[in-house]
């Protein structure tokens, strides 16, 4: 037995700060007996040789070996102290902390959670938010990130700003201003580990329990399951055509201290945010005093029609969140996004993620920022355009062939994937579920719009979900003549 190697796995150095040693050696032994490491009946070290491999006082050793046999967690024999059984122990809460069924378990606010749309086992045909992976230039990154690490400064092996590396603060902004219209520059920047964890930082920084978030309604199940985490109260507002549409009666009733919007194309319906809204919501959410917050996470793909500037640049120092994240224009795994926030946040923000987050990973950071500044960015992006675009166009044709009597096709201008909306609701009526569990258990991931309903069921949006990043176009019409079927027999 290592001595040192136990000491140091049960002591806590934050809890003991100010401990004798004594004290912190007493601590560290409870604890291994209570956890098992030092099981009934083993034998201690002599207390001459334990303060020997410990480099400290004899007597510190006996003290606290004395105080364990007070406790009853040690017994002594002619040849030194043996740990009790179990049974012998005086103290039975020790027997009650070690059974397995301790009661622990979920608090009552991750109960309500729903899971995230992306799960790793939902990858089959159609899954939404899945960028075409086989196209990433992976040798082109390795390349980048080899020299990056042939380079990297031991400074870059310690913790990180917790606002992220300033040079891929900087290339982000760059490209934000030029291809986003997004107004910022570097300092208002910061970069998370992905718009799920973007999304819990605003959630906690920005607001505080029992306060009110919008969510589109059919809305983003991660945004969801951030808000109701933070717990705050989550009300959706109502999507249509246009994007979110909220009445005067909610702002009125339903002060929000969070807004949470997909402008550029809403999730999951695909609707794009006309102008005069976006400048309405700005307008509105300035009065209310709340924070919008604008998650931009598939614009770059804009296949109809000229770019929409992003909400956050719309107006001067307008009260936008603005979220973007890599897992689309790049790939999932990589788990690097940012938030940009009002100038006059920046300072409070840096503030609380200095005091919270210790970040690492600066050179998957700095092989980013090579691969932005370098023009690879704007490269792969164009590449993805032209694929997506065709993809989405043999998408299109196929629905179209195969199910244009029953569904029309929306958001299909822009993004990764595009909603199909059962003509007759009433028909229809939440069959979009059961059409989406049976089509999974084919291996085609269609998850349906109403899944996406935050609180009670309506039937404006019933549909699915069709993402078309990922699947070959040659594979497209089959896959959607195997949905078709399985449509036109749930009506049967
Ligand atoms: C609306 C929306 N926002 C953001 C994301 C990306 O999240 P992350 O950056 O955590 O991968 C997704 C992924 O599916 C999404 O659908």
């Amino acid at each position: 037995m290592d001595y040192q190697l136990l000491i140091s796995r049960y002591s806590n150095p934050s809890e003991q700060v100010g401990w004798s040693a004594q004290r912190r050696l007493h601590a560290c032994l409870r604890k291994a007996i209570q956890h098992g490491s030092l099981p009934a009946g083993s034998r201690l070290l002599s207390s001459r040789v334990l303060a020997h491999e410990l480099g400290i006082a004899r007597n510190t050793v006996v003290y606290a070996y004395e105080q364990l046999v007070a406790e009853g967690f040690l017994h002594t024999d002619r040849r030194g102290s043996v740990v009790m059984k179990l049974a012998d122990m005086q103290n039975s809460f020790i027997s009650k902390e070690l059974r397995s069924d301790h009661g622990a378990g979920l608090a009552k606010r991750a109960l309500g959670i729903m899971p995230l749309p992306v799960a790793a086992d939902l990858c089959g045909g159609f899954a939404p938010g899945v960028p075409a992976l086989a196209h990433f230039p992976v040798s082109l990154w390795r390349r980048l990130s080899d020299r990056t690490w042939r380079s990297i400064d031991t400074a870059h092996l310690g913790y990180a700003n917790a606002a992220g590396e300033m040079v891929l603060r900087c290339a982000i902004a760059d490209h934000l201003r030029a291809s986003r219209g997004v107004d910022c520059d570097a300092s208002q920047v910061f970069i998370t580990d992905g718009t799920q964890s973007s999304l819990d930082l605003c959630a906690h920084a920005f607001a505080d329990v029992g306060d009110k978030v919008w969510l589109e309604n059919p809305g983003y199940v991660g945004a969801h399951s951030a808000f109701r985490a933070a717990q705050l109260k989550v009300i959706g507002i109502k999507v249509d055509d246009d994007g979110i549409a909220p009445t005067s009666r909610d702002w009125l009733t339903q002060v929000p201290k969070l807004i949470y919007v997909t402008p550029s194309h809403q999730y999951p319906t695909g609707s794009v945010l006309g102008l005069a809204r976006r400048i309405d919501l700005i307008k509105q959410a300035a009065l209310a005093g709340a924070l919008i917050i604008e998650d931009d996470y598939d614009s770059e793909f804009r296949h109809d029609g000229p770019p929409i500037a992003a909400m956050q640049g719309l107006v001067e120092n307008a009260p936008v969140l603005y979220l973007g994240t890599f897992s689309k224009s790049l790939f999932p795994a990589l788990r690097i996004a940012y938030i940009v926030v009002p100038k006059n946040l920046i300072a409070a923000l840096a503030s609380l993620v200095g005091k919270s987050t210790l970040r690492g990973r600066s050179a998957d950071q700095l092989t980013l920022a090579s691969f932005l500044r370098e023009g690879h960015f704007s490269l792969h992006l164009r590449r993805m355009r032209r694929l997506y675009q065709k993809r989405r166009d043999v998408l299109v044709a196929a629905l179209d062939d195969a199910l244009g009597d029953l569904v029309s096709i929306h958001g299909h201008s822009a993004g990764m994937h595009l909603a199909v909306r059962f003509r007759d609701t009433e028909t229809f009526a939440l069959l979009d579920e059961k059409i989406s569990a049976q089509a999974l258990e084919q291996g085609i991931v269609v998850p349906a719009l109403s899944a996406h309903l935050v609180g009670k069921r309506q039937h404006g949006w019933c549909g699915l979900m069709l993402g078309y990043a990922q699947v070959p176009e040659e594979q497209i019409p089959s896959l959607v003549n195997k949905l078709a079927k399985i449509i036109r027999e749930s009506l049967t």
